[in-house]
Formats: C-alpha cells, structure tokens, sequence
C-alpha cells in the first residue's frame, strides 16, 4: 500500500523528498530501495561521503544527465537546491527520507553534523563531462531549457 502511495508521487522531472518503506523491529529498524519502484531510475553507481569536516561544503555543481537519491543514513545535513529560478534548503536527518534530484539541478550540501553519512544512489556512472560546475553556465543552459 504504502509503495503504491510513493509509485504515485514519483514525478522524474521533479526535486521531491520521498519517504521509503520501513520495516520497523524491536531489534533495529530496515529500510529498503528498488530500482524504478522507490525512485524513477536504474541504479548505476553508488557512493558516499563520510568523515565531513565541521564547516565543509560539497557539491556545487549539477549534472546535464545524471539523477541521484541522497540519503542521510547516519546523522543528517542540508541540501540547497536551485534550478535556474528557486532556491530551497532541505534539512535531511532521517534514514527513511531520500530527496530525488532529477537532471539539471544546482545542488549545495552543507551542515554536516558529526559522524554523518550522506549516501548518493546515481543513474550513470561517473563521467566528469556531465558535471556543470560554473553556475553560470548553469544558468544560460538551464535558461535555455525553461
Ligand atoms: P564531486 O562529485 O565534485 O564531489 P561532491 O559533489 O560530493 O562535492 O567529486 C569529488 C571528486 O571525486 C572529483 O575529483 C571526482 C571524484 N569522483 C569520482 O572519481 N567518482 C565518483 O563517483 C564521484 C562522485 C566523484
């Protein structure tokens, strides 16, 4: 019931924090994600980030084609998103949320709490041509988009 509700919600063109499914136990809790069923791509490419200084800001940049999934699976940390016309901050601090980031979104991750860990989940794998890493030439390409 609850995938059917999040099936529903999913929008590929749009920036959307989801709530994944949560097996909740006296023993510890589990949270599981599928390809195509809890976010709109293929997993192609996992990484992490981990030992994040107090202060230290990652990202800044977006990607032509690339969609990702970050999840905050230990300790949490904000995302600033902006694409091309609004800018939102998300605070991410719990295992169960993930915010979906289509292609063609400015993305800042800052406030890093101690021992956090930012999981990405990617649909391509690394390729530093599909990086935008100048905002403005975010600009003038997603300008051209809008
Ligand atoms: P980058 O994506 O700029 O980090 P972030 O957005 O988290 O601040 O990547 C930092 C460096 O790591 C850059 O030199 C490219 C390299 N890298 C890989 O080699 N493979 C990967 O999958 C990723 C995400 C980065």
């Amino acid at each position: 019931m609850v995938d059917k509700v999040l099936l529903m919600e999913m929008i590929p063109n749009l920036i959307q924090l989801l709530q994944l499914p949560i097996i909740k136990d006296s023993r510890g809790n589990l949270t599981f994600i599928e390809n195509n069923k809890h976010i709109p791509f293929e997993i192609k490419r996992i990484y992490y980030l981990y030992d994040v200084p107090g202060g230290a800001e990652r990202g800044g940049h977006a990607h032509r084609e690339l969609k990702q999934f970050i999840i905050a699976v230990s300790g949490s940390f904000d995302v600033v998103v902006y694409d091309g016309k609004f800018r939102q901050r998300f605070h991410l601090n719990r295992s169960y949320f993930g915010l979906y980031l289509p292609n063609m979104v400015w993305r800042e991750l800052d406030n890093f709490s101690s021992g956090s860990v930012c999981l990405v989940l990617a649909s391509e794998l690394y390729d530093e041509k599909d990086y935008i890493r100048d905002i403005t030439l975010f600009e003038k390409e997603v300008g051209q988009k809008l």
